[in-house]
């Protein structure tokens, strides 16, 4: 079963299914913004306010993609498939997207473009303050994903700055967190699968023996 995963994730072709399937959740606001623009009837799944629903979808797709992502490198030493890695990058950049088009929808249909009134909120409410902080720190990751960015800042400078994902995650949870008013279930389990995942990077970091140079002058 593993072996037949692995030579999947060998294709070429696993990288464009894999895309294909990550496009599944945009097609949902397409049609929705679609009908929108033609006034024609609303999707069932929009429900009454689409502005909500653009919020809502956007936001749920931009965590579940940050944490798709970021549990690559466990899967993918758990179970031995290193080609896992050639899809990580395409799922960041689906979270960063996401977020796009979720800061969009605020800024525009909810704020009304008014980038005063804007930044007012964003100091003035916390949960806009920390969601914000997550999308600040996701731009920078999103701008050096690309090979060219690797080779200027250095595979360890750029692994070190690429660390700030989880920081992202982690405001992309308290937001969530703090913006639900009573059923916290859902940002709870968003927060342990986070933990898991933040711990298992850590004990794996604990574990691989350090360079000889830093051992001897720790
Ligand atoms: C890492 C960045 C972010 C993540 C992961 C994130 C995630 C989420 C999630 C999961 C929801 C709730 C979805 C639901 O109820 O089903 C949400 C709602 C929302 N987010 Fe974000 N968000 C982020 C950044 C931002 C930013 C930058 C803004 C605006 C400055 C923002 C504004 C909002 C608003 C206004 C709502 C709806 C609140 C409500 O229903 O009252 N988010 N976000």
């Amino acid at each position: 079963m593993r072996d037949s995963l692995g030579q999947l994730l060998q294709s070429p072709w696993s990288k464009v299914v894999v895309f294909l399937l990550c496009l599944i959740p945009f097609g949902y606001i397409a049609w929705a913004v679609m009908a929108l623009l033609r006034a024609l009837p609303l999707p069932a799944y929009v429900g009454a306010e689409p502005v909500a629903f653009f919020q809502h979808f956007t936001g749920d797709w931009t965590l579940r993609f940050l944490l798709i992502t970021l549990a690559i490198t466990p899967v993918r030493k758990l179970l031995n498939l290193p080609d896992l890695i050639r899809l990580r990058r395409m799922l960041g950049l689906f979270a960063f997207f996401c977020v796009c088009l979720h800061f969009l929808t605020y800024i525009g249909p909810d704020q009304a473009f008014d980038l005063a009134g804007m930044l007012k909120d964003v100091g003035k409410r916390p949960f806009i303050t920390i969601g914000f902080a997550g999308f600040l720190l996701l731009i920078p990751l999103a701008i050096t994903s690309t090979k060219g960015w690797i080779r200027r800042l250095g595979g360890r400078n750029w692994q070190t700055l690429h660390r700030l994902v989880y920081f992202a995650a982690l405001c992309g949870v308290i937001h969530y967190y703090w913006l639900v008013k009573s059923d916290h279930r859902l940002p709870l389990l968003y927060a342990s699968l986070l933990t898991l995942l933040f711990l298992y990077r850590l004990a794996a970091s604990l574990r691989k023996p350090r360079p000889a140079v830093e051992r001897s002058t720790a």
